[in-house]
């Protein structure tokens, strides 16, 4: 490496541009831990490179601590050590790096405050009432006098049930859902915010609303009531620094009053009430008349589960205006997306009037709502008024995923906006193409991911489930990781998923995993560490380790991969594999019986153990990473053994099906002398089949990988391109918005799939009312092919050899009929593009663009006859590039043919 220049040497032509940590850049009352930083550089110097690194930090006092440089070429995830020693403390960091020219000017900063340090450090007791799930909204104040100039206020709280929190009227956050949804056995989730300017001299007041969100209620699989308790409440802490040095904490205690107002009830699936009547306009004022309301009853907590939130915050991400379809009656609305969020709703009204906005994902002949696939969600805002005029109206503690509304009342509807939230609510990825379907199956996913990640990664936001499903969550990681930057997102969700594993003893179906929490409702139903599903405990991992490069998160992992391996392992009993027993499979195979998903063509044990000895695998992997030799070792042999087994015994049968090919290529099992033939038994299924797709939730994300990494890209682009029924494109052209649950959800004959599930006679409702059904519009899974697309059809890839993009492929492989295709990804280390086009000649031009700090590979569709350059100069396929912006030509490039199905 070059010699460190002198501190007096500058390199004005480079520039660290932005600085991030490992948690969401917005938020403060963080752990305290050491910060990990990432940053991106910008050099106009081609050659320039980083060769060491300085960080330091501001304090409250303008006080600067320098950390000694450290000689590196490295800026991931970059250990700030001595910056943070302790709780409520903050640091603007920054860092400045030398290139061989000099130094740069410091970065902008980033702001590392951490919270209390430990949930014991709430002093006051959790307050609410005895109000049941069904009961209004209860709603809590404080008011205390500052007579002293405040220099600094942080309000720390959490809540049993959601709460809002408003200090002199205002809201303290424009985030939901607060504190989220967390493994709440051990881990419920606290929020600091800097209330500096909301607190006044003289009077003020503290005011709060509660309720119920995943705590209590009608929550989970099956609806079960009262996941995590009967009462919600609020611990809540203000500690206001004054510009004299001294210090006031406002608790929550005996001391607060409690009532109830407008919200009169309020549940994530059912929606909400609002009765303008009961309002009490002016409750979070320091002026408003307290008198009449009550004490509160004090509940207990224990302050041990209490941690600092680490993931991102459920904001608003978009607000999508409305069209108006219908109006005789009531009014019909169709917001143009599939969302999750609410309506914003502004009507002209007489005191009493009634409004209800009931939610659906489509529509039925009628028109009308299509609402059975809600299952039981009501999905239902009702909204009463209290005076003549004009009224904005939105609902409070519920969301629905939804793209059309029926609004129905006396009050005369003016206008509406849907309003959709989000956890992703940071973009990193885009694509683009001449192929005007492709972008829009890109654009529902982009969307799907969006409204299923709403605090923890779910299913889907629409009916009466909304859980972390693990199976969905690890099929999509990859994907979900180059739409958006979602690394604290999953790491705060892998913490609940050890958590829970933990405390059950095995990974979930679901995280955080309310159903073994309630053995009975799945009638002893043992649904954990279930092939496919268990193993998001390795795959989101190494998938968040692709992308951002972090070894901490796989760190993190460790003891939770550990169990899992060795879970899976003694669950053989000295046998070779894991047994026959009930696995979900490649749950939705088409081919599967429709009420009974989890029939797949792939036998279940074949997929136990292949997920088995995939795991084994990433396991032995990330111990390589991060772990200890004699693991890595252990889990090596577990997964050479368990691969050679499993060939041996199911490979006849994995031959058979498409998801069998699927996943013995994926996961190495078949024999690299039985490689190529796999991959041919495959592509010719493909073929044959004309790109209809056969496979479930499991086989899906593989298949076109498996296709395209052994040369056949022929039938991959058959199965992307098709358009009839069974294909991504057959929802897009059946005006889809987002991913759905079944390929044929909505049949070619234009009716509605119906869903219907089996099950057995004593589970079957007592009322008589139909079986459950399972059809949702906006389901992620199947959107797992845009992984592929980001790495094939634009061709930009991160590199596992070198994560977080240090290392990118560039890999584009056209198919017929396009004519340009462009993706971009803002990487931990800067903006990575490539956008190629097909010019008159038939020649491929592609500008690419690497950001400094990583290694770029050209790998282009070459023909015999090309001529491939870069920058107008001859290369070779396999031509490394440093930062900056090239364009890279080639003649007669291969262009793949395919026929796609229409
Ligand atoms: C969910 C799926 C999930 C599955 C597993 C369904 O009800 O919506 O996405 O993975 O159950 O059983």
């Amino acid at each position: 490496m070059a010699k460190i220049p002198s501190q007096n040497e500058l390199d004005a032509a480079t520039k660290v541009i932005a600085l991030s940590h490992q948690f969401a850049a917005d938020i403060i009352g963080l752990p305290v831990v050491t910060p990990l930083l990432t940053w991106q550089t910008e050099s106009s110097r081609s050659d320039a490179k980083q060769i060491a690194y300085e960080i330091s930090s501001l304090d409250d006092q303008g006080k600067i601590t320098a950390s000694k440089v450290v000689e590196s070429s490295d800026s991931i995830e970059i250990k700030a050590d001595g910056h943070i020693s302790g709780p409520r403390e903050r640091r603007e960091l920054r860092v400045r790096i030398a290139t061989q020219y000099g130094w740069t000017e410091h970065s902008p900063t980033v702001v590392f405050e951490t919270g209390l340090g430990s949930g014991t450090e709430f002093v006051g007791e959790s307050i609410g009432d005895n109000s049941l799930h069904s009961d209004p909204v209860p709603i809590l104040r404080k008011t205390f006098v500052t007579s002293k100039t405040v220099k600094k206020a942080r309000l720390y709280s959490t809540s049993e049930g959601l709460h809002s929190i408003y200090i002199n009227a205002m809201p303290v956050t424009d985030e939901f859902f607060t504190p989220g949804w967390t493994a709440f056995d051990n881990r419920l989730t606290y929020h600091t915010y800097d209330v500096t300017s909301l607190i006044q001299e003289g009077k003020n007041c503290i005011g709060a609303a509660l309720g119920d969100g995943w705590t209590r209620g009608k929550f989970g699989f099956t609806n079960i009531y009262d996941n995590y308790g009967t009462k919600i409440h609020l611990l809540a802490q203000l500690e206001i620094s004054y510009t004299d040095g001294s210090k006031e904490v406002v608790a929550t205690d005996k001391s607060w009053k409690i009532s109830t107002a407008e919200l009169r009830f309020a549940d994530i699936y059912d929606g909400c009430t609002i009765d303008q009547n009961h309002g009490q306009p002016g409750w979070q004022s320091a002026e408003f008349d307290d008198a009449h309301w009550s004490q509160v009853t004090v509940h207990s907590l224990d302050k041990k589960r209490i941690h600092e939130r680490t993931s991102t915050r459920v904001l608003k991400v978009a607000e999508f205006p409305s069209r108006i379809i219908d109006s005789k009656n009531r009014t019909l609305l169709d917001f143009g997306q599939n969302i999750s969020g609410w309506v914003r709703l502004t009507v002209d009204g007489k005191k009493g009037d009634e409004i209800t906005v009931r939610h659906a994902e489509i529509l039925e002949p009628g028109p009308n709502l299509h609402t059975a696939a809600l299952r039981t969600a009501k999905a239902t805002d009702r909204y009463i008024l209290a005076s003549d005029g004009r009224h904005v109206l939105e609902p409070r503690f519920t969301f629905h995923g939804f793209q059309y509304a029926e609004v129905t009342g006396n009050a005369q509807f003016i206008s509406a906006i849907g309003v959709a939230v989000s956890s992703a609510n940071q973009r990193i990825g885009h694509f683009s193409s001449s192929d005007a379907r492709l972008n829009r199956l890109h654009e529902n996913v982009v969307w799907s991911i969006a409204d299923n990640m709403v605090s923890v990664p779910t299913d889907c936001p629409q009916r009466d489930e909304r859980l972390g499903w693990t199976g969905d969550a690890q099929v999509i990681s990859f994907t979900s990781n180059t739409l958006y930057k979602l690394d604290s997102f999953w790491r705060s969700w892998l913490t609940d998923l050890w958590l829970d594993q933990e405390k059950f003893g095995e990974v979930g179906a679901v995280v955080p995993d309310i159903l073994s929490r309630q053995p009975n409702v799945v009638n002893d139903w043992i649904i954990t560490n279930r092939a496919g599903w268990a193993d998001a405990a390795t795959i989101v991992p190494i998938a968040s380790y692709e992308s951002y490069g972090s070894l901490e998160s796989l760190r993190q992992q460790l003891p939770s991969i550990r169990k899992y391996i060795q879970s899976l392992s003694d669950h053989r009993k000295g046998e070779k594999f894991l047994p026959e027993e009930f696995q979900f499979g490649d749950w939705c195979d088409p081919d599967a019986p429709g009420d009974q998903p989890w029939l797949s063509k792939v036998k279940p044990q074949f997929v136990a153990n292949a997920f088995f000895a995939n795991s084994a695998q990433l396991a032995a992997d990330i111990e390589k990473l991060v772990g200890e030799t004699s693991y890595q070792t252990k889990f090596q042999e577990l997964a050479n053994t368990l691969k050679r087994d499993i060939w041996a015994q199911f490979g006849r049968e994995a031959k058979e099906t498409t998801a069998g090919c699927s996943m013995v290529l994926e996961f190495g099992i078949v024999p690299e002398s039985e490689r190529a033939n796999v991959a041919k038994i495959l592509s010719e299924m493909v073929i044959k089949d004309e790109g209809k797709i056969t496979t479930g939730f499991l086989g899906t994300p593989l298949i076109l990988h498996a296709l395209s990494k052994n040369g056949h890209f022929k039938a991959a682009y058959t199965m992307l391109m098709r358009r009839k029924v069974r294909s991504w494109l057959y929802q897009v052209d059946n005006k889809a918005t987002t991913i759905w649950e079944r390929w044929d959800a909505i049949r070619e004959d234009g009716s509605i799939h119906r869903g219907e599930m089996s099950m057995a006679e004593e589970d079957k409702p007592d009322d008589g009312s139909e079986s459950p059904s399972m059809i949702s519009f906006n389901h992620y899974a199947y959107g797992a092919v845009i992984d592929w697309v980001y790495r094939n059809v634009a061709g930009i890839a991160p590199n596992m050899s070198a994560p977080g993009y240090r290392q990118i492929t560039f890999a584009p492989r056209p198919a017929e009929g396009f004519t340009y295709a462009s993706a971009s990804i803002n990487t931990p280390l800067g903006l990575a593009a490539i956008s190629w086009k097909l010019l008159g000649d038939q020649s491929l031009a592609a500008d690419i663009v690497v950001p400094f700090g990583a290694t770029a590979t050209i790998d282009f569709p070459v023909s015999g006859s090309s001529h491939l350059k870069l920058n107008g100069l001859g290369i070779l396929n396999g031509h490394q590039l440093t930062h900056g912006k090239y364009v890279v030509t080639l003649t007669e490039p291969t262009i793949i043919p395919f026929t796609a199905a229409i």
